[in-house]
């Protein structure tokens, strides 16, 4: 398989609350899941929008991951929590996993997501 890089924009930095979400599509089309950025504490971060547990997003509501009191991340599916730093479910059905993270940088305000294709399709493919 051939692996390639890809990067999106996830939007503006600036418009993004703490804590707060934004969901986006990850390309190619095609995949059933798409991806967020996490701005919590002032430190932002990325994740496939895929529960560990039992493969489905995470979300209900569009943009709407987070915990109002903790900087966890709230599977509405059967309740996991995960970390919003590292991604690892601290708890739940799931215990000890972890979301898939990607890679995100700013550039002037615009927030920059990036991974390999692979690790994409491993996210999907991982049992
Ligand atoms: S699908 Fe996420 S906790 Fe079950």
């Amino acid at each position: 398989m051939q692996i390639s890089r890809v990067e999106i924009d996830a939007g503006s930095l600036a418009s993004l609350p703490d804590p707060g979400a934004r969901e986006f599509v990850l390309p190619p089309n095609g995949f059933a899941f798409g991806g967020f950025v996490v701005l919590c504490q002032g430190q932002v971060r990325a994740f496939v929008n895929l529960c560990p547990h039992a493969r489905r997003p995470l979300n209900f509501s569009p943009d709407v991951f987070l915990d109002r009191n903790r900087p966890e991340i709230i599977c509405t599916g059967h309740g996991a929590r995960f970390n919003a730093d590292n991604g690892i479910c601290v708890s739940g059905p799931c215990i000890g996993q972890r979301l898939t993270a990607l890679d995100v940088r700013v550039r002037n305000d615009t927030l920059l997501v990036s991974w390999d294709s692979s690790a994409v399709a491993g996210a999907r493919n991982r049992p």
